[in-house]
């Protein structure tokens, strides 16, 4: 895995999740046409031990919010051998799924997909390996490049040397202010592990924070695995609310609302923010909703009602008691308080952006802000630095306030990978640093 001679890889890329994947297989199909002189070399750090895209909630059921031709790569080279109908036609089952007339592949499916086009790229990965920290390598006064401290499942730490950096590190689960995850208290995303993991009799109720589709399939999910058990679904709105997929409103995830939206003025990108708000954030595919809905009304019908919506509801405080854990929420057109004992809670309060200034440590002083604190990005993902860094940091994620609401979903992955692999190339004739790929740094 180490790169002969004494040249820094092109490209680390942190993390291995759809973006990162994307960008490898950009990055492969260039070097298997190209002349050797004019191939990258690079190589992806994911802490998983294996493939795996939002485990956590790989959900009976539950199928994708984007049609299966925003793949990996048919945005950007509808010919390539790693698109979504070259796996069908390898599993075969092309023909299946054209008789199935949908889009919208099962998440399952679609995580066979990734692991199998993963299984591609697999020379370009090591798994159980986590960045841990970011150096700058200099020469003659200038950044030329970047070192990324990682480590294994052991613990043992090395060094990869690199001209360019991309960080993919996909986001991370956020809970409400001073909720701390415990044994009884979960986020959505690890919910399976969880649920695997869990001893003792099932809990006879189950409560889950949050309106959106991660709440919704959680809520679905539990009523249906747990058949005797009361499921709670708390949330501020008054009813779970439809994810706008209409396809006018659906423009906003193409790729030329990225260019849009780029170009855009500040106050321009809030107003199409809140505009498009939901087509993505805090809604559920409206099938689901009328599934819960016919649920909770039948259960009505029945007289026991398992399935309970307490909505304008504002959780005020989620803490452990001997055996359970207490949620206490105020109904918002009263200001009662109410309070509500449950074996598990489970937090679907969504995600924040990956931490990119916790990990570049104090090479984050490289990047420039805006006026509100933010890194600057270039049109092709690449941070904005100081004057005398010549080598780069791409960001696959964490630019929804330059790039858009694309930013961290897959819609627009293939696109993105394209630019970003085409400003890799085109800057490479840049300097690189003149140090060895990879070094021990700790036993
Ligand atoms: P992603 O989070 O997938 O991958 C990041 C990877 O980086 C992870 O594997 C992580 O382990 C690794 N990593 C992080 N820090 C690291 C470090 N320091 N060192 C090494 N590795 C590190 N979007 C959409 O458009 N359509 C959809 O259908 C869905 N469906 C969906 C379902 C669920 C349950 C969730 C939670 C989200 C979605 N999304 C979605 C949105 C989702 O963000 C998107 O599908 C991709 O996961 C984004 O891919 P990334 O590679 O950016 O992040
Ligand atoms: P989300 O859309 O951000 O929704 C978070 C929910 O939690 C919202 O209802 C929000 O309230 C609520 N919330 C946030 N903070 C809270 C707090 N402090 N107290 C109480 N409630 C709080 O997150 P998500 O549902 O996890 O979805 C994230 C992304 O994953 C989306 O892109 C979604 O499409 C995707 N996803 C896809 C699938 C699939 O493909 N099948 C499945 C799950 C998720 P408000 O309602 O007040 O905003």
């Amino acid at each position: 895995m180490s790169q002969p001679g004494d040249r820094p890889y092109d490209i680390v890329g942190v993390g291995f999740g759809p973006a990162n994947l994307a960008l490898a297989i950009a990055l492969e199909e260039h070097n298997v046409r190209a002349a050797p002189a004019d191939r990258l070399s690079a190589v992806f750090v994911e802490r998983q031990p294996e493939f795996g895209w939002h485990r956590g909630m790989l959900l009976e059921g539950a199928t994708m919010q984007v049609s299966f031709l925003k793949d990996l790569v048919t945005l950007r080279n509808p010919a390539s051998g790693f698109t979504f109908l070259s796996y069908l036609k390898e599993r075969g089952r092309l023909v299946d799924f054209i008789n199935h007339k949908t889009f919208f592949p099962a998440r399952t499916e679609f995580h066979d997909y990734l692991s199998w086009a993963a299984g591609g790229v697999e020379h370009l990965v090591r798994y159980g390996t986590e960045a841990v920290a970011v150096g700058a390598v200099e020469d003659g006064g200038d950044v030329t490049g970047f070192t990324v401290t990682v480590r294994d499942p052991s613990g043992v730490e090395r060094v990869l040397r690199a001209r360019d950096l991309v960080i993919g590190g996909g986001l991370r689960p956020s809970l409400p202010e001073g909720v701390r995850p415990s044994e009884r208290i979960w986020h959505n995303s690890d919910l399976l592990t969880r649920l695997k993991e869990h001893e003792g009799p099932a809990p006879e109720r189950w409560t889950v924070i949050g309106a959106g589709q991660s709440a919704a399939e959680v809520a679905d999910h539990l009523h249906r695995a747990y058949p005797a058990a009361e499921v709670c679904a708390i949330f501020a709105r008054y009813g779970y609310s439809p994810a706008d997929d209409s396809p006018f409103a659906n423009r906003i995830f193409d790729p030329v609302a990225v260019d849009h939206f780029y170009a855009a003025p500040d106050e321009v990108k809030e107003r199409l923010f809140d505009y498009h708000r939901g087509t993505n954030y805090s809604v559920v595919d409206l099938e689901l909703i009328e599934e819960l809905y016919r649920r909770s009304y039948q259960e009505k019908v029945r007289g026991r009602e398992r399935l309970r919506i307490l909505n304008t509801c504002r959780v005020l405080e989620v803490r452990e008691i001997a055996g359970g854990v207490r949620t206490a929420y105020e109904f918002l057109p009263t200001g009662e308080r109410i309070e509500l004992d449950s074996g598990v809670v489970i937090c679907a309060t969504g995600y924040r952006p990956y931490d990119v200034a916790g990990l570049l440590g104090p090479a984050a002083g490289l990047c420039e802000r805006d006026e509100r604190g933010r890194i600057r990005v270039e049109r092709d993902y690449r941070v904005t630095t100081v004057p005398g860094v010549r080598a780069g940091i791409y960001l696959q994620g964490g630019t929804e306030h330059t790039h858009g609401i694309t930013s961290s979903l897959l819609s627009n992955g293939a696109v993105r990978a394209g630019e970003i692999f085409d400003s890799l190339l085109v800057r490479r004739s840049e300097p690189a640093a003149p140090a060895s790929p990879e070094t021990v740094a700790v036993g």
